[in-house]
């Protein structure tokens, strides 16, 4: 077995984000632009070239995986490249493997992958949604369907997957409705999790003023909820409350407000190989380049401790003036988050 990488700030690198496509059959307005070009289709690995590399990872130390998008279900044989995933779960303490493979979806294909998706191994799902309200529905991801999402969530559930719903929380858009999303969450049996407006590619949309900080939805929430502390974590950037009269939680992932790089324990790997140190910074790797060389295992493993090394601090986004001041270039959804 491996214990994880470390990064120059003492952090343990066991978590990957593994971006499989960029492309996704919507467009939310704080995530892409309208016209979005794509990246070309020789440029993106094949599904054997990232199960090489997660390899490489999980021998590196990994221990959880998220896969991501763009919408990750509208690449063809993605549920079967997580079923290959999944066999690195539940191997023993002391070896190399996952002990969680998970996803974040828009939740427009769930209908039908949903169960292959709890067969693959997977059993907790992250879902955006920003609005129960159809006509915003419309409004936030300009050619989404918000009958469809549902109608996803609601097999999730059927299929046994545990779902965390995420909101992004946008001043004159949706911030009258976290009260019904809380509601909605406790009736369906969902956590939900607000997240603040990271600024991240040009998106053809000013997110000066829609920009909402958490800390006053926090309290605005608190006037109407029971929200006790928890201990809960998933490693990930969200800190929890238990909403007392639903029983369910509620997160808040809170960049610009209340900054947690310091615990940071991911990387993010995009779907042409491109390793991503920090969501916030365009520094990046390309392990795509010597996979193609041939590579061995081991070298890939020296590359991506390479590639830790240049892990930075963290993020220095602000939200400023309108599209002159996006933080980072690349857009939200080259990633996935
Ligand atoms: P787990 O950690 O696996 O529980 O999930 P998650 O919250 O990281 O995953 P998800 O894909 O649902 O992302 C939710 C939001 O968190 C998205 O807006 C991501 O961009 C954001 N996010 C995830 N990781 C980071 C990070 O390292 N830094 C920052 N600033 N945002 C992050
Ligand atoms: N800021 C914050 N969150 C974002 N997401 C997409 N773009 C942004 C942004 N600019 C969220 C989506 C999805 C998750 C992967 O990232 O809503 O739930
Ligand atoms: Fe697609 Fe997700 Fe970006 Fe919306 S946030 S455009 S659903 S990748």
């Amino acid at each position: 077995s491996s214990a994880p990488v470390t990064d120059p700030f003492g952090r343990s690198i066991s978590y990957l984000r593994v971006s499989v496509t960029d492309r996704c059959d919507m467009r939310c307005v704080y995530c892409m632009a309208e016209d979005m070009v794509f990246l070309p289709r020789a440029e993106v690995l094949s599904f054997e070239e990232m199960q090489r590399l997660c390899g490489a990872f999980i021998r590196s130390g990994v221990r959880r995986m998220r896969i991501t998008g763009g919408e990750p279900l509208v690449r063809r044989g993605v549920v079967e490249f997580m079923s290959e995933l999944g066999l690195w779960l539940g191997r023993g303490e002391g070896e190399c493997g996952l002990d969680e493979l998970t996803l974040t979806t828009n939740g427009s294909r769930l209908t039908e992958f949903a169960e292959g998706l709890y067969e693959a191994g997977v059993r907790r799902i992250n879902v955006s949604l920003d609005t129960l309200d159809a006509q915003r529905f419309k409004a936030v991801t300009r050619v989404g369907s918000l009958d469809r999402t549902l109608d996803g969530i609601a097999h999730a559930r059927a299929a046994g997957l545990a779902v965390r719903i995420n909101t992004v929380a946008m001043r004159g858009v949706n911030e009258d409705e976290f009260d019904e999303l809380i509601s909605w969450c406790g009736r369906i049996g969902a956590d939900l999790c607000l997240i603040e407006t990271m600024p991240m590619g040009d998106t053809g949309e000013d997110r000066t003023d829609r920009y909402l900080p958490l800390s006053l939805v926090r309290s605005r929430l608190a006037a109407r909820w029971t929200l006790q502390e928890i201990g809960y974590r998933t490693g990930g950037p969200a800190r929890y409350v238990r909403i007392g009269e639903t029983g369910r939680r509620l997160g808040f992932i809170t960049p610009m407000t209340h900054n947690f790089c310091e615990s940071c324990n991911r990387v993010r790997l995009n779907c042409t190989g491109t390793l991503y140190m920090c969501l916030g910074q365009d520094d990046a790797a390309d392990l795509r380049e010597p996979l193609r060389r041939g590579a061995s295992d081991d070298d890939l493993m020296h590359e991506i401790r390479l590639a830790i090394a240049r892990k930075p601090k963290g993020h220095d986004f602000i939200i400023g003036r309108r599209q002159d001041t996006v933080g980072v270039a690349r857009h939200m959804s080259a990633t996935g988050g």
